[in-house]
């Protein structure tokens, strides 16, 4: 994703408390700062003992807060509160996220967070015991349910050496949710009519297990046939739905995309194994989410040992393998699903016949070139059709962008 796209121009606060994980924020501001956001940063007195402020001026190109009575920091809360896009902390400590509950405004960045009334992000990252005490569980619910917005920790190690959730997460996850408060909300809310938060809590009350990647049939131990599919659409539908808390399973094919690893899918190799975790994996999942490229055949008869190139030709015969989606259909009447069509021609012709055919609530039309959409491309270009012959077209944009979108003309009839 072209972050530059969604950011720049854009005016954020980041704020950094004292946690050991101060220093990953060094990145996270240099990476909004390269995409041509305006970084403005608030330090704590503690965050500056693990990360100095003369590092974060050079990244942010900005002086930077710490002090609530030098003249710059007394004018600054009241005016930058007024003019930001965004405030984020990060790495939020359990006692930022207190003193935000409890409405305590004792230093900088505490009375900034006060003093600000759009969006807020925070995330906390420290030791799991912290992360788990009653309090901080209790402070991050009360926080949530004033529209806080939060990127969880990661279960990983910890400054002690044991392993707990409390780690600080990818940055790449920390810039998607940015983006989705940046750009995703006013765009949701523009096609809508201010419904982006009624949508995502439609999103957080339901199940999806998304699919994503090409499968591999082979020939011998070593050679197979395939698709290009990187895995990058489904992504952008696993992300999507978490970050607006819908509760999620993952079964991927082959990929390349290795921010699927961030959801620990349950792989397969071939489109027969995908079929059959499919079948096993769909209980208690409201929609189906099928991106994944399932080879059609599979070779009949594929050979126990590597092929010798002794013969001028070779010669192999192809079985079909089953249509996934008609076969979990005819088990599964009442499970929504989202089917994908990968044409390179008569796009609306043939997704039609498929969105029949398979029995389908709604498929995404994708027209496959050798260009800048489709196949192992950031961007995808979309014509949704639903099975009430709602029609629409996305036009050429991230695929993480377009995830969203898709739920949004998936679920539009229950947002109103
Ligand atoms: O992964 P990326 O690089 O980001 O690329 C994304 C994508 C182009 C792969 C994705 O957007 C996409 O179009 N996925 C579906 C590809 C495909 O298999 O299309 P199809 O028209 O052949 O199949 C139609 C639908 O039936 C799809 O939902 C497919 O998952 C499903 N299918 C296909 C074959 C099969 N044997 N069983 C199935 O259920």
């Amino acid at each position: 994703m072209e972050l530059s796209n969604y950011v720049k121009g854009k005016k954020i606060i980041f704020g950094i408390t004292g946690g050991i994980a101060a220093y990953k924020a060094a990145n996270c501001v240099s990476a909004l700062r390269r995409a041509g956001a305006e970084v403005y940063v608030v330090m704590t007195k503690n965050a500056i003992e693990f990360i100095t402020p003369i590092t974060m001026k050079t990244l942010s190109e900005h002086n930077v807060i710490t002090d609530m009575f030098s003249d710059e920091g007394y004018v600054t809360h009241i005016s930058l509160t007024e003019i930001a896009d965004l405030f984020i902390v990060a790495p939020a400590t359990a006692n930022c996220i207190a003193k935000l509950r409890a409405g305590i405004a004792d230093d900088m960045l505490s009375t900034m967070l006060l003093a600000y009334n759009k969006e807020i992000l925070l995330v906390p990252s420290m030791n799991d015991n912290m992360f788990n005490n009653p309090a901080t569980v209790e402070n991050i619910q009360v926080l949530s349910n004033r529209n806080i917005n939060f990127v969880f920790p990661e279960t990983g190690k910890l400054a002690t050496g044991k392993v707990g959730k409390g780690r600080f997460p990818e940055i790449d996850k920390i810039l998607l949710k940015i983006v989705e408060l940046i750009f995703i909300k006013p765009l949701i809310n523009s096609i809508s009519n201010n419904k982006f938060d009624i949508f995502k809590d439609i999103i957080s009350k339901n199940s999806f297990l998304v699919t994503a990647g090409a499968t591999r049939e082979y020939i011998d131990p070593v050679r197979y046939i395939s698709n290009g599919s990187s895995g990058k659409m489904g992504f952008g539908f696993m992300n999507a739905i978490t970050s607006l808390g819908g509760n999620l399973k993952v079964i991927t094919a082959n990929y390349t995309d290795t921010r699927i690893d961030w959801f620990s899918p349950i792989k397969v190799g071939t489109t027969l194994e995908l079929k059959d975790r499919l079948m096993e994996n769909l209980n208690n999942i409201d929609w189906l989410i099928m991106a994944a490229a399932p080879s059609d055949y599979r070779i009949k008869e594929s050979y126990d040992s590597k092929i010798k190139k002794t013969s001028e030709e070779l010669n192999l015969t192809f079985i079909k393998n089953p249509d996934i989606l008609q076969e979990i259909r005819k088990n599964n009447k009442q499970l929504n699903i989202l089917g994908f069509a990968a044409e390179t021609d008569e796009l609306e012709k043939n997704g039609k016949e498929k969105l029949e055919k398979k029995k389908l609530n709604a498929i995404c039309l994708n027209k496959v070139y050798k260009d800048e959409k489709g196949f192992n491309q950031d961007k995808n270009e979309i014509i949704f059709i639903n099975k009430e012959n709602f029609i629409t077209k996305i036009e050429l944009i991230d695929k993480e962008i377009v995830a969203y979108l898709v739920l949004y003309y998936l679920f539009k009839d229950k947002i109103g």
